[in-house]
C-alpha cells in the first residue's frame, strides 16, 4: 500500500482523498490518501514528517504551491514555468515537483467539453498562483492572443514578461476591459469570490462588461462550488455558450498526478460524474 496526502489550508473539504480512493479502486492500486492541514509556516516540517512516515507522493493546494517549489530538490520544466508545484513525487530521498494544473485544465476543456482551443482569443482574469499555473499550458495548447488583466496591474505585467511571447501575450488594465472587444475564451483565475479572511474587507468579483462575451464564448472558472457561482452566473447572463467550473480540471489534474505516482492514468468520467452528483 502506498501512502499519499494532499497538503493545504484549509483542507478539510478537499475532494482529493475521494478522487484518489476512486482511482485506486478502479485501477487496482492499493493506496492510502489523507488530507493534511499545513500553513506556509508549518508546511516544510509537515512534509518532512510525511516523508519519514513513508509518504511517497503528495498533492499540494492553496496556499502552498509556491512554497512547494522551494522545497523540491528537482522540478519539471512546466512546474518551473508555472512557478508552482501541485504534485510531489518522492524520488531517492528527495521531492521532485511537477505541476499538472495546466494540462488538467486543457484536458478538461478539449476532452470533456470538446472545445478546440486553437486560435481562441483568450482573456485571463488574475495574475496570482492559479493564473501562473494555467497560462503556459494554454499557450502550449495553441490559443490565439492572450490578454492578462489583474487588479494589481504590475502582477499582470510580470506574468506577461515571464511568459516571454510579447507578440501574443499582452497585459491590460481592469478599467479598460470594455475596450477589449469579444473573446472566445474567458478564464477567471482570481480568488475574488473566495470568502475573505477574518479582518479583511469583503471581496467580490470585479465588474465585468458583458461585451467580453459573444455567442460562441466559453467562460471558465478555475474554482468550483459556491466560489464559482458569481462568475458563472455573470457568464450565463452575458450569453456565453459554455459556462464551465473547475471540477473537471480538479479531476484531470488528479489523474495526471496519479499517473506520475503509479504509472497508470485512470479514467476520469466516473470520478467526475460522482462529484457532479454530489453537487446536484
Ligand atoms: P491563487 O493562488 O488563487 O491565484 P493568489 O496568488 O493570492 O491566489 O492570487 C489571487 C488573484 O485574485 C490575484 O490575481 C488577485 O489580484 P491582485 O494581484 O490584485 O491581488 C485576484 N483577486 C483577489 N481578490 C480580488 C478582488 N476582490 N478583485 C479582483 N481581483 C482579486
Amino acid at each position: 500500500e502506498s501512502h499519499h496526502a494532499v497538503f493545504g489550508h484549509p483542507i478539510a473539504h478537499s475532494l482529493s482523498p475521494r478522487i484518489h480512493a476512486r482511482f485506486g479502486r478502479q485501477t487496482g492500486v492499493a493506496l492510502r490518501f489523507e488530507a493534511i492541514d499545513a500553513t506556509p509556516d508549518t508546511f516544510a516540517s509537515a512534509l518532512d514528517a510525511f516523508a519519514a512516515a513513508g509518504g511517497s507522493g503528495a498533492s499540494v493546494t492553496l496556499p502552498l504551491k509556491e512554497a512547494a517549489l522551494a522545497l523540491c530538490a528537482d522540478a519539471s520544466d512546466r512546474a518551473r514555468r508555472a512557478g508552482a508545484v501541485n504534485t510531489l513525487v518522492r524520488d531517492g530521498g528527495h521531492w521532485r515537483g511537477d505541476n499538472t494544473d495546466g494540462v488538467g485544465l486543457v484536458r478538461d476543456l478539449t476532452g470533456r467539453h470538446g472545445l478546440d482551443l486553437r486560435q481562441r482569443r483568450t482573456l485571463l482574469l488574475g495574475a496570482g498562483g492559479a493564473a501562473h499555473g494555467v497560462a503556459p499550458a494554454l499557450i502550449d495548447a495553441g490559443i490565439g492572443d492572450l490578454f492578462i488583466v489583474n487588479r494589481t496591474s504590475a502582477r499582470a505585467d510580470a506574468l506577461v514578461d515571464k511568459l516571454g511571447l510579447p507578440k501574443h501575450v499582452h497585459s491590460r488594465y481592469l478599467e479598460d476591459l470594455a475596450a477589449l472587444g469579444e473573446f472566445d475564451l474567458v478564464i477567471n483565475a482570481t480568488s475574488a469570490a473566495r470568502a475573505p479572511a477574518a479582518g479583511e474587507a469583503g471581496s467580490g468579483l470585479p465588474t465585468l462588461p458583458t461585451s467580453l462575451v459573444g455567442a460562441r464564448t466559453a467562460c471558465v472558472d478555475l474554482s468550483y462550488g459556491e466560489v464559482a457561482i458569481p462568475f458563472l452566473a455573470w457568464a450565463r447572463a452575458a450569453g456565453a455558450h459554455h459556462a464551465i467550473d473547475g471540477v473537471g480540471m480538479l479531476v484531470e489534474q488528479a489523474a495526471e498526478a496519479f499517473k506520475l505516482w503509479h504509472g497508470i492514468r485512470p479514467y476520469t468520467d466516473e470520478a467526475y460524474a460522482a462529484l457532479r452528483e454530489r453537487d446536484a
